[in-house]
């Protein structure tokens, strides 16, 4: 099939298109590179440097190639900054999405896989959380998540466009073929940032907290390998053209690993000392977090296998050492 990859050149859309190109498929990428790198761009692939923003150019996009699907991984995703500054958040998430939507339906692509979050359930009210949990977003970012699938529904009942609304927990870890070495810029998340510290990239890391309700006090939270995600993507767009029926499932690991469990485990696979300050608590952040992922083995057969702590630091490391051959 032909698949846009809209943000593949991003360290999750790397992994997707990636995904896609071992299926077979024929893969374009376009991205606008303002957090994606040209480095994660493949041979393999088509690449179009375009902004979602830009109408005219991703429509010209989308009707130079008949393509099957759109995959939609562009967005920004640091939560704190949302709260900070929602107008880019909704700039970008939002208004971006209804172009790629209106330009979907101008072009006749019927269908589209989108990169949700659990950021889109808020505190939790029972773990772990399935897909009946309620959606009641802490932060701005999980509201346009949400939003944006409610967008999706309506443009399903009207236009017919079938979506798979993919509820990513933690996403974390690197291609475990080494062949996405692109670093994130600028990262907020706990992994990349323990990996910055490892490789010197920065002196320090803060623990948000360790007066947590937990086994060791600090946050807990479900980590799901970057490729397993990325299978994830395709089988949900296998299941929503074979089925003409739309989907929202979650896509975790079902295991929960503390700040103090990825941290130590870092020091240990890297021999790195990886100097951390406990400071005071990250508002916003729930104390645990796991999902249910049942939905997703029933309807699609997916489940996580390169997610245990191990993988998901080994392949990080692997790619942020210094002395990386
Ligand atoms: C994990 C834990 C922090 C950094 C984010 C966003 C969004 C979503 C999921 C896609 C928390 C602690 C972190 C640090 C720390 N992605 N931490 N020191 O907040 O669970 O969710 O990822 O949808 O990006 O919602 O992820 O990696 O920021 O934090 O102690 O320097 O690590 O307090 O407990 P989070 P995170």
């Amino acid at each position: 099939m032909n698949i846009l990859i809209i943000g593949g050149a991003g360290y999750i859309g790397s992994h997707v298109t990636r995904e896609f190109l071992d299926n077979g498929h024929n893969c374009t990428v376009y991205d606008n590179l303002s957090s994606g790198l040209r480095e994660n761009l493949f041979k393999d692939a088509k690449f179009i440097y375009g902004d979602i923003h830009d109408y005219p150019s991703l429509l010209e996009a989308m009707k130079t190639f008949s393509f099957d699907a759109v995959i939609h991984l562009a967005a920004f995703k640091a939560a704190g900054e949302s709260m900070l500054n929602p107008e880019k958040y909704s700039h970008n998430n939002i208004a971006g999405t209804l172009n790629i939507l209106n330009a979907s339906c101008a072009a006749g692509i019927k269908n589209i896989v989108f990169s949700s979050s659990a950021a889109v359930y808020g505190e939790p009210k029972y773990l772990p959380i399935d897909e009946k949990h309620p959606v009641n977003p802490e932060n701005y970012y999980g509201f346009t998540k949400l939003e944006i699938e409610r967008f999706l529904d309506w443009y399903d009942k009207l236009k017919n466009i079938r979506y798979a609304s993919l509820r990513y927990f933690n996403a974390a870890g690197y291609d475990v073929k080494g062949r996405i070495k692109g670093l994130e810029q600028n990262p907020a998340n706990l992994l990349p940032v323990i990996m910055e510290t490892a490789s010197g990239l920065r002196n320090e890391m803060q623990v948000f907290g360790d007066d947590y309700n937990t086994k060791d006090g600090t946050c807990i939270r479900d980590y799901v390998h970057v490729s397993d995600l990325a299978k994830g993507h395709a089988m949900a767009l296998d299941y929503i053209i074979k089925n003409n029926k739309s989907l929202i499932v979650n896509m975790g690991s079902e295991q929960g690993f503390s700040v103090k469990d990825v941290l130590e485990t870092a020091r240990k696979l890297t021999g790195q000392k990886i100097p951390a300050k406990i400071t005071g608590r990250r508002s916003g952040d729930p104390e645990k977090l796991t999902a249910s992922c049942s939905l997703a083995f029933e309807t699609l057969g997916w489940k996580a296998s390169h997610s245990d702590l191990e993988t998901l630091v080994k392949t990080s490391w692997d790619v942020y050492r210094k002395d990386r051959g």
